[in-house]
């Protein structure tokens, strides 16, 4: 109520309504927070939730995640976990910083609950990151990795292996985010042969920490079935289901001019697609491979059927920025 009253007004008026400019300020005051010990505990108090699961042999104190993408760099840490959140994916980070494309490149898309982001991984790098990783966090750390935009296709396990060698030692699980729509040729890496020879080398050089990859709400059932193969072979830890979506079915008439901007749709249109893309992979691996639902999950109704899907985890980012900590916290709970 609060948010929807008066958090979620202001902080979309920050900017003269420009999303990224609000979503930097949040970031800053975040940032700061993470610095104010006493500050993280009273919001603890108020928002966090101890309803903890075992996940690919990581104890996370709820299921609740922080998706990847709205703290590449790592600046605000320490606020997630008192904002309610079980675990943070940090990133996606790339081996070379990286500006991203020209801005604006962030919508918002009010009456359909939604956003559309062509960011094409800005960031400062995974060595930038390794040096922001010294403190450990109360909850366990995912860090996003992705391929440079300038690194050419055949060279990206290289690419991806140079981020993972200075990162790993920071991290609870490594996401392989091979499915971005911004970065030109990236989700061709979903393909068998590519991933195959992708997250082999991953899997080797993150001797035992859990790597798992995220997958495109945009694939068809049997390009699925294929990177879950490839999962099977190379020892994956897990799915994240999923990325955001190059469709634009399910927006309000008043977005339609805003949805011709080009980038992956994110919120609510999305919720079906991905929690069909989760009982998919369920499905397919008799519930044997965890998987963390990502995707428009805007209430806690649309957490629990996640969870009912076949999720083991799941992730806000939408969400968040649509219903704030309060869903957080709803949604961590709905799970016992
Ligand atoms: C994202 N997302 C994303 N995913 C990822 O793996 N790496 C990234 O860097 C980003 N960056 C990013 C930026 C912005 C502005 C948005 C809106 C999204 C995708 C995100 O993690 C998630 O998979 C999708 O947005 C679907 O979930 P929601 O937003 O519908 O809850």
């Amino acid at each position: 109520m609060i948010w929807e009253q008066f958090a979620r007004p202001a902080l979309f008026r920050v900017g003269g309504g420009d999303a990224e400019r609000a979503h930097e300020w949040t970031l800053q005051r975040l940032a700061q927070l993470s610095g104010v010990p006493s500050a993280l505990s009273i919001l603890s108090g108020k928002y966090g939730t101890d309803n903890p699961v075992d996940v690919f042999g990581v104890r996370f104190p709820n299921p609740v995640g922080l998706a990847a993408g709205m703290d590449k760099n790592g600046v605000a840490l320490a606020a997630w976990p008192a904002l309610g959140f079980g675990f943070v994916e940090a990133g996606t980070v790339t081996a070379l910083a990286q500006p991203g494309n020209e801005k604006p490149r962030v919508f918002r898309l009010r009456q359909s609950a939604a956003v559309i982001n062509r960011m094409g991984f800005n960031n400062e790098g995974a060595a930038a990151l390794a040096e922001r990783l010294g403190q450990k966090l109360p909850v366990p750390l995912g860090i996003s990795l992705g391929k440079s935009k300038v690194t050419p296709l055949e060279d990206a396990v290289e690419d991806y292996l140079t981020s993972l060698r200075l990162l790993k030692a920071h991290a609870d699980y490594i996401a392989v985010n091979v499915s971005s729509p911004n970065t030109p040729g990236l989700r061709q890496l979903q393909g068998r042969e590519h991933l195959s020879e992708l997250l082999g080398a991953l899997v080797k050089e993150a001797d035992g920490l859990p790597v798992l990859v995220k997958i495109a709400p945009d694939l068809t059932d049997a390009a699925i079935g294929e990177a879950l193969e490839v999962c099977a072979d190379t020892g994956v830890a897990g799915i994240i289901a999923t990325n955001t979506t190059l469709a634009r079915d399910g927006l309000a008439p008043a977005d339609l001019s805003t949805s011709e901007q080009v980038g992956g749709l994110s919120g609510r249109p999305l919720t079906r697609r991905a929690r069909e893309v989760v009982s998919f992979v369920h499905r397919e691996t008799d519930g044997n491979l965890p998987i963390i639902g990502v995707g428009g999950i805007m209430t806690p109704d649309d957490a629990a059927r996640m969870f009912d899907a076949g999720a083991a985890l799941i992730q806000l980012y939408t969400g968040f920025i649509y219903g704030g900590p309060a869903l957080v916290r709803a949604a961590a709970s709905v799970r016992r």
